[in-house]
């Protein structure tokens, strides 16, 4: 009891919505009710290509399980599905709850996190870096404790390497800084109003030339245990 507990990625998607950040559409399928899954992708009007990712309360790193499968079409839809799902069973020991079907963001984008935790000394922190799989290698990112301004905000992500590549890095375009800054002002303002969120994660926030989509959200609620 009152341990820590993960909500399952629709509704972690669903919850960041709520703040303003932009998400694919997507939908929640049970892993033991795979069968009409065409038919139901097709009747909630998502198009594909689409993404297949694991959902499971035990599973924190999709991509790590191999749970993530990217540019699925229909026709492969059923197939796909049931070796993702296959795949990520005998790393679990055990068949995951289910799956997330979201339509694919399209490319030419750049990834971030923005993401926050309370802070035991500090309470509401939000933090915004380099996105992908490999964020904890890059380890580039900015901290800012809780409530600051949105020309804090822009400060914070001028700090971080990778803001190179918002503002025409080599000749690349300019990316849209002003729709990443609504993602971090929106993840602050989740923080300070679900005091039962203790973490948040939206990793990737992909950036566009106009606009931004948060493809991948992972939110904690309840105390975790004490960090020491
Ligand atoms: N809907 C999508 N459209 C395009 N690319 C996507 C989509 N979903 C995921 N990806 C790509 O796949 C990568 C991994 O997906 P995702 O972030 O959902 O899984 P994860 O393994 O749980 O991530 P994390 O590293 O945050 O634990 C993303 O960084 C992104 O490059
Ligand atoms: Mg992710």
């Amino acid at each position: 009891m009152g341990g820590p507990r993960k909500l399952p990625e629709h509704e972690a998607l669903g919850l960041v919505e709520r703040y303003g950040l932009r998400v694919p559409r997507h939908t929640y399928v049970e892993a033991r009710g795979l069968e009409g899954l065409v038919e139901r992708v097709r009747g909630e009007g998502l198009r594909p290509p689409l993404a297949l990712k694991v959902s499971d309360p035990g599973v924190l790193h999709k991509s790590d399980v191999g749970g993530v499968e990217l540019g699925v079409d229909l026709g492969e839809l059923g197939e796909r599905a049931q070796v993702l799902l296959e795949r990520v069973a005998q790393r679990l020991g055990r068949t995951p709850e289910g799956l997330l079907v979201q339509e694919m963001a399209p490319g030419g984008g750049v990834e971030f996190i923005v993401g926050g935790l309370r802070d035991g000394v500090f309470g509401p922190t939000v933090l915004v870096g380099a996105g992908g799989v490999l964020v904890e290698l890059y380890g580039d990112v900015s901290l800012r404790v809780a409530p600051f301004t949105r020309e804090e905000a822009r400060v914070m992500v001028s700090e971080i390497k990778a803001s190179r590549l918002l503002y025409g890095y080599r000749g690349m375009p300019q990316r849209d800084v002003e729709a990443l800054l609504d993602a971090v002002m929106g993840v602050q303002r989740l923080l300070m109003e679900e005091p039962h969120v203790t973490e948040v994660d939206v990793n990737p926030v992909i950036v566009y030339e106009k606009g931004a989509l948060a493809v991948d959200a992972r939110v904690i609620l309840g105390k975790g245990p004490e960090k020491g």
